[in-house]
């Protein structure tokens, strides 16, 4: 469904009933990237995976993006969806970044905070030049330059071998972003703060949920979480890599599912 949100058309996918949880993508994907979450848990759950801004099918709007905005969007969501009770924030890597800045901005609107394949800090200097040089290939080269850098550290190595069908899914997600999109998201993550700071703040129970071959994304971001998050823990998922729950998932539904169950 499409919905009028911050001023500009979100596409949002729903389902399931109870407990409302928001499912953020990361960069350069969208919602799609839920899709074995919003079919495997509606019985636990109900499970809101919007497109951010420029991803999807949601407008494309052009830049600047911050995780403060992108936050923003995602709580004027709820608004739209008269959602008023907590809700329990699951962000995979760039959505990691964005429940991070929810988290901060919204902490009575938080109650819990799921972190998947992502990490608190802040870019180093070179991993800021990275984003510029990305910001150059996108400008010169297309999308399809970007997605096919990325792809090749999405998924657990093994999984190039055994799965094409979860390559060609995670082409086929990517694919499916704006120039707009993929431009404002590199800068908003080049320029976003470090949180760690915020996440030794955060009242609420937290899980961290990683996959044990992440090549974008190394396990000891996870470690480093867990050190400053008053109450959280991690589950290290076997055979999967920076999209754990695509790759795998029963054991992340699981995980997520009795995460969520064991709220009070
Ligand atoms: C993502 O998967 O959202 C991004 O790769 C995260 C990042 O580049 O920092």
């Amino acid at each position: 469904m499409k919905l009028k949100v911050n001023g500009y058309w979100m596409n949002v996918r729903e389902n399931g009933q109870g407990r409302p949880v928001l499912l953020i993508h990361g960069y350069p994907l969208n919602s799609r990237l839920w899709k074995p979450q919003l079919e495997g848990l509606p019985d636990v759950a109900r499970l809101i995976a919007p497109d951010l801004r420029g991803h999807g099918d949601s407008e494309a709007l052009p830049g600047p993006y911050s995780m403060d905005l992108l936050a923003d969007d995602c709580a004027a969501l709820l608004d739209e969806l008269s959602i008023t009770e907590p809700v329990v924030v699951n962000g995979l890597s760039m959505g990691g970044y964005v429940a991070m800045a929810f988290a901060r901005r919204y902490p009575e609107r938080l109650a819990a905070l799921v972190l998947t394949a992502t990490r608190a800090g802040a870019d180093s200097e070179a991993g800021k030049a990275s984003r510029d040089q990305a910001a150059q290939q996108t400008r010169e080269q297309g999308l399809d330059s970007i997605v096919e850098s990325m792809l090749p550290k999405l998924l657990a190595p093994a999984h190039f071998k055994t799965r094409p069908d979860l390559v060609t899914e995670a082409r086929a997600i990517m694919r499916n972003t704006s120039l707009d999109g993929v431009l404002g998201d590199l800068m908003a993550m080049k320029s976003r703060p470090d949180s760690t700071p915020s996440l030794a703040q955060i009242k609420v129970p937290a899980r961290i949920l990683f996959g044990s071959e992440d090549q974008i994304i190394p396990l000891s971001e996870a470690r480093a979480m867990l050190a400053v998050l008053p109450d959280a823990g991690l589950n290290v998922i076997p055979e999967a890599g920076h999209l754990p729950n695509l790759e795998q998932p029963q054991p992340y539904n699981q995980l997520l599912g009795g995460f969520i169950q064991s709220l009070a």
